[in-house]
């Protein structure tokens, strides 16, 4: 391994890495009339807008979860920002279609406790929506037709209490398309076998789906070659793999391993058993109050013994996106290897392993549109092929006598056993989905729902955000006053409204917020603005006690 961490002598010279960690600041966190402004253009800083407030307290238990966002001063959406002349952009024709629904206010300033006898909302009504059959403001046209990308996903035509299904626990796992469900029966009709064994038709036809899908996800996250795509069951078992095979080859007592507060515990506990085992230490990267991790604190942490860095792009709790590339460079420029975990990254932004420069970088099908029970480890070649391997088994090897085994190089090396050959195809499909819709798009039309989700949810009298990053993606955790969070979940399902209430398998990062469990929405390309008018309305009935 790399040998260049950036001292000599044994003795850490952190000036440099502190030149470093400047340089991704743009102003002094502690310089109040600097506060960085919220742009959504501008990738996450790292700054919480509201960090110089905070004075790095962790415990808190009055977090802020509000910060200076344009779109939300006072609770009130500025007046529009529609640019001069020509066709005016997605942005700003949502915009002007948000403004609409904050000055509709039948009688009453919003917010507006409404009286179900008497809706308040347009959406409450029915009679007076501003929306057209794609589920978006009359005068919003989407980036994609989100009706026809609805209609994609059978399952959503299913009723649930007599509802039709609204699925908001995406982050959980997303529904699958048509497609993917018909390229898995495809498969098994007409090309199962198993692969890379034998000198027939069938496995032809499977070794050629299984290795085209691998060709489609290093494309897709833009790998360097389909040797860095290894598939695995899904994000845990890949980090599992770099902890087992890498972790135990590679670290040495009192190795220091840093992962941030935001972590699902797929990516704790596997190096909290590293660390038992080998006698690691674990550090861990603070948050603001927004729920953005602090790349100040976090240059404080790294030093000469700082041998990983493993985080998440986007928390699945929060949805806070953290600066990757910038953690990322902070690590290698100290010689440390960087894991990204990217489950609840892939269906929501464009990923780009080579311009990350991360060594591995992690999801699951399951959360893009895919199967369950598989999932991508993506290495960089060269580091692969010199990991040890971490189960032994068929297709794995070269060559085997009774005195030694010669591996195969990545990707077959960490592939043993016959493997999950049909969802792995499936997922390819997926991609295939998601690459035809544009990842881009959805990412814009994601962030939209986003606002247009946060606007309405900030209303309701009692109901406290949790994570409020100026950078975030698809998801609004949250607490009702008065109301247990699986209470709000089990209401919600009553009118078959589908959201994740519990820990989300992070309980550190609820606990920061002074919460064992919040009530979690998660958006994907097909919901839409009536889909969360359904969530609001519900929720002010639940709040009001109207069942
Ligand atoms: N990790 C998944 C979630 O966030 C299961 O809900």
């Amino acid at each position: 391994m790399s040998t260049n961490n950036g001292h000599t002598n044994g003795t850490p010279d952190i000036k440099w890495l502190e030149q470093l960690a400047n340089q991704f600041f743009k102003t002094a966190p502690n310089d109040a009339s600097s506060i960085p402004t919220y742009n959504i253009d501008k990738p996450a800083s790292g700054v919480s807008p509201s960090a110089p407030d905070q004075g790095n307290v962790k415990d808190i238990s009055h977090p802020q979860t509000s910060l200076p966002d344009p779109h939300f001063v006072d609770g009130q959406i500025p007046k529009s920002v529609a640019g001069s002349g020509g066709v005016a952009s997605f942005d700003e024709q949502l915009q002007q279609a948000l403004n609409s629904i904050q000055t509709f206010t039948p009688g009453s300033q919003l917010p507006y406790v409404p009286n179900f006898s008497e809706p308040a909302f347009y959406f409450l009504s029915g009679k007076q929506s501003l929306k057209d059959g794609n589920g978006l403001p009359a005068n919003v046209r989407a980036p994609f037709d989100v009706e026809k990308v609805k209609a994609d996903f059978p399952i959503l035509a299913e009723k649930i209490n007599g509802r039709n299904l609204i699925w908001l626990d995406n982050a959980a796992t997303t529904q699958k398309p048509k497609l993917v469900i018909d390229r898995i029966s495809y498969f098994y009709e007409h090309e199962n076998s198993n692969i890379h064994r034998a000198a027939h038709e069938l496995a032809a036809r499977a070794t050629d789906a299984y290795e085209n899908a691998r060709k489609k996800v290093q494309l897709f996250i833009n790998a360097a070659s389909p040797n860095e795509i290894v598939f695995v069951r899904g994000s845990t078992e890949a980090i599992n793999l770099v902890a087992q095979s890498w972790g135990d080859e590679q670290l040495r007592p009192g190795d220091e391993i840093i992962v941030s507060h935001l972590e699902h515990h797929a990516n704790i506990v596997p190096w909290q058993q590293l660390a038992a085992k080998k006698g690691l230490v674990l550090r861990v990267i603070p948050v603001d109050d927004d729920g953005q991790v602090l790349l100040d604190e976090y240059a404080k942490l790294l030093n000469a013994k700082t041998r990983l860095v493993s985080f998440t792009q986007v928390s699945n709790a929060l949805g806070t996106v953290t600066p990757a590339k910038e953690i990322v460079s902070m690590a290698h420029a100290i010689g440390a290897k960087v894991l990204v975990d990217g489950a609840q990254a892939v269906s929501h932004l464009r990923v780009n392993v080579q311009e990350l420069n991360c060594d591995w970088y992690v999801f699951s099908g399951h959360k893009v549109f895919g199967p369950t029970g598989i999932g991508v480890l993506f290495g960089k070649e060269a580091l692969l092929n010199e990991t040890q391997p971490w189960q032994g088994g068929g297709n794995m090897i070269k060559d085997v006598t009774f005195d030694k085994t010669v591996y195969q190089p990545a990707p077959g090396r960490f592939e043993a056993g016959t493997g999950n050959i049909a969802d792995a195809v499936g997922l390819g499909a997926a991609i295939d989905y998601v690459t035809h819709i544009g990842i881009d798009l959805i990412n814009e039309y994601e962030h939209y729902l986003l606002v247009y989700a946060t606007n309405l949810l900030k209303q309701i009298k009692g109901l406290r955000l949790i994570g409020t990053a100026a950078d975030k993606a698809g998801v609004l955790s949250f607490t009702l006053d008065g109301f247990k969070t699986e209470e709000v979940g089990a209401w919600l399902n009553k009118w078959g409204i589908a959201v994740r209430s519990g820990h989300h398998c992070a309980q550190p990062i609820l606990r920061r917020f002074g919460v064992e469990s919040t009530v979690r929405p998660s958006l994907a390309l097909y919901n839409t603005c009536s889909d969360i008018d359904a969530l609001v309305e519900a929720l002010y009935k639940i709040r009001n006690k109207v069942y």
